[in-house]
Order: structure tokens, then sequence, then C-alpha cells
């Protein structure tokens, strides 16, 4: 189920017209789908059966607090890498008894405030880490609950930039280190040892990988259960990948398959932590074509959005579909760079795009729900995008458009 379509030759998102939302919040702006959240969320919750399990969504994906409420209402955990992203989660109704918090720099006043908050684990990435939780834990008088996250060295296929999973990379404790480090965290005072975590990487498009993350998880367990440490949970990360162009990830049942056949009957209650499979499908960036500029080279399109709205294409080389918001356009068609205002050649959201268009013409980027605005800057002294979410017929803007003099309300020239 897409939550797009077109209807007369409008682009629509669920039954709202996309050119009526541009009238109304003005461009460049991200347009959310709600009935695609719910529906990709519950498609994760329901692949696990019978199994215990808690879907935590990843916050750092999309955390407008619309999107962390209407996931909060389903029931959904959260995954969390900052004491920020924690505030918009209790600020949008998630209950902290279900979030996990990962990263692998966390401060003592995160770790503070998240123990009194009383999150329900530290995804631990290191023995300094370890150190700092069990000490300021000591200070609270509290014991707080910890999974190492395991680097199962696995190679998970994807870009370079967003894979987690193997050895070089800064994420988790080496697979070989983490038998010696949970005997440490047994003896610490105020740890309390309550799971195991992994994540290999994002935009992973097929099941192998997930699997044999999982058996190497697995054969840890194992290997603790010996050892007279007992797990409560088993924590895969997330990683699933959504089609931008011609991908073929695996449907949502599949990646819970891989993970559950990887782990066998352990009997553990499994976490996942999905951000892009729940919020990538659901959401575009609209953008209106300001210029077009044809040169001996090359026809470029310019729009009012940029790489500081979205900066996937810009950082990764990512492809995302460029759709036109009406359809029927009598324009003539070209080839186009679809580029933003921004002084950098490197601003630019799609290259050698087909398409018929006129300056004044609205357009949407596909696929823009997760690691859109959440990785969205003020480069250039560029207000950030307003966000909208539609809910059948009805739309709501759930965050304002930045003002230009809200950018700089917090600087002082020199006194004196
Ligand atoms: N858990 C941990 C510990 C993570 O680091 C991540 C993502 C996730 C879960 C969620 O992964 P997902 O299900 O979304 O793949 N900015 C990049 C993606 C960075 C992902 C970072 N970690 C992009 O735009 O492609």
């Amino acid at each position: 189920m897409s939550c797009l379509s077109y209807r007369d030759a409008q682009l629509c998102v669920e039954d709202v017209a996309v050119a009526d939302l541009a009238a109304r919040f003005g461009t460049p702006c991200y347009v959310y789908s709600r009935a695609r959240i719910e529906a990709s969320w519950r498609a994760i919750d329901a692949a696990f059966g019978a199994q215990p399990h808690r879907v935590c969504y990843a916050v750092k994906a999309n955390s407008n607090l619309a999107v962390l409420n209407v996931l909060a209402r389903l029931g959904s955990g959260f995954d969390i890498v900052s004491v920020g992203e924690l505030e918009r989660v209790l600020a949008a109704g998630g209950d902290a008894a279900n979030v996990v918090f990962s990263g692998v720099g966390k401060r003592s006043d995160e770790m503070r405030r998240a123990l009194e908050a009383g999150i329900r684990c530290f995804n631990v990435e290191s023995v300094a880490e370890l150190e700092r939780l069990n000490q300021v834990a000591g200070e609270l008088g509290r014991k707080a609950p910890i999974a190492l996250r395991v680097n199962p060295d696995v190679d998970a296929g994807t870009h370079p930039y967003i894979a987690t999973g193997m050895k070089e990379n800064k994420f988790g404790i080496a697979h070989e280190q983490a038998l010696d480090v949970y005997a440490q965290a047994a003896t610490m005072a105020h740890i309390e040892i309550v799971g195991i975590a992994c994540h290999i990487g994002s935009q992973i498009t097929r099941t192998e990988p997930f699997h044999d993350a999982a058996a190497r998880v697995l054969a840890l367990v194992a290997a603790l259960r010996e050892r007279g440490i007992e797990l409560h949970h088993i924590d895969c990360g997330g990683g699933l990948g959504v089609c931008y162009e011609d991908e073929t990830p695996p449907p949502a049942a599949d990646w819970i398959a891989a993970l559950r056949a990887g782990l066998g009957d352990s009997g553990h209650e499994l976490i996942v932590e999905p951000g892009r499979s729940i919020a990538a499908t659901a959401g575009i960036l609209v953008t209106r074509v300001e210029y077009l500029k044809p040169t001996a080279a090359k026809h470029f399109a310019v729009v009012d959005a940029a790489m500081n709205d979205l900066m996937r294409p810009a950082l990764y080389g990512a492809w995302q579909r460029i759709l036109p918001v009406q359809e029927n356009s009598t324009a003539p068609a070209a080839l186009y760079d679809v580029v933003g205002p921004v002084c950098e050649s490197g601003d630019w959201l799609g290259k050698d795009r087909e398409l018929a268009i006129r300056a004044g013409d609205l357009l949407a980027i596909g696929e823009a729900g997760a690691y859109g605005f959440g990785m969205s800057s003020n480069y250039n002294t560029r207000p950030r995008p307003c966000e909208v979410m539609v809910d059948g017929a009805h739309c709501q803007l759930v965050r304002e458009r930045e003002t230009v003099t809200e950018l700089f309300a917090g600087e002082r020239v020199l006194g004196g």
C-alpha cells in the first residue's frame, strides 16, 4: 500500500491533494501519512505472532512529536540516541519503560536523566561507558539495566557510511570480547544485565546479514548461559531497507522471520529498532521550481528545497524519486538536474531526471519520511521547512516553518 496516488492527474497523500497543501502551508514542506506510518509499524509488530517482542521505533529516522505520538498510541517502544530524543518521546506520550538507549557517546547527564525517567535498557557500547554508567547509577542509588551492543562483524552490504556491524566500525563491543565484558558487568554493583543488542547497518535489502548476525548473537547468549549469565531480551536492531529506486527489500515479515530463524527457539523477548522501514515511505518533500536554467552542458531545475532540507543525495549520493505534483503538464519534457539554491555543487536532489516542468510547478521528492527533516540544517541561513501530517482527508501542521529571526535569536553581536 502506498500513501501516494494520482487523482485527476493531481498527486495526493491519502485523500489530500499535495497542491492544496503547498498552497496552504507553502514550500518546501514535508508531508507525512499517518495511515502509512501505522501500517508499516503494524506489519512489523504482527510478524512476531505470539513471540514476546517489542518494536522500538528508532527516533532518529523522524523525531517529529506527531510521528512519535502516532506510534506511542500504537504501543510502540522507542530507540533513542540522546537525551533530546528521550525528551521528545516523553513529550509525545511515549512510555520510558519501553525505551532503549543506543549510541557510543552517552554523557553522564544523559545517563542520569534516562535513569530517573526509568528507561528499559542502556545498550552499552564500550567498557568505559559501562564503568561510567555503574558510577552514575551508584550516585543515584539505582541499578542500570543494560545490554551490551555487540559488533557481530557481519557485512550488511550497504553504503559504507551506514554500515555499522563490521569490526572497523566504531560501534559495539567486539564479538570476541563480549563474554569478558559481560563477566565484568556482572561484578558491578549498580549494573543489572538484562539483554544483548546488535545493529548491523541501515538500508539492508537482503535477509542473510540479519540471519547471520542473529546466529552470532545466539552463540553468545548460549555461552553466557554456560557462565551463569541469563538474559531477558535480545535486541536485533533496525536496518530493514525500503525501495527508493529499484531495490527489492524483503517484506517486514521476512525480516523478522530471518531474525527468528537465526535465533532459534531461544525463548527470549525480541526487540527490534526499525526507523527507515516505518517512516521513509510515509513522507514526501514538496518543493517548487523557481527557475529553469538551460546551459550548454545541462538543463537545471532550480527548486526551493536544498541539501540543507534533504541531505541524503548530497551526503550519500542517494537516489530518491522526483514526482510531478500535477501530472498532465503541457511543458516539453527534458532531462533535468534538480538543484537547490545552496552554494555548493553538491547541492542537488536528483540528476538527469526526465521532467515536463515550468517555473512555478511543484515537485515531490519521494520516500523522504526517514532521515529527511531529521538531518536538515540551517546552512546558508535557510529556515527549515514546515511539516504536515495527513490523516485521511484531514491534515494538520505538526511543525511550523522556521523564521529567519528565530535562526539568530540566540546570537549576540559583541558588547562594548
Ligand atoms: N538502531 C541503531 C542503533 C541505529 O544506529 C539505527 C540507525 C537504527 C536502529 C535504525 O536503523 P534503520 O531501521 O532506520 O535502518 N542517515 C542515514 C541512515 C543512518 C542510520 C543510522 N542508524 C540515511 O539517511 O540513509
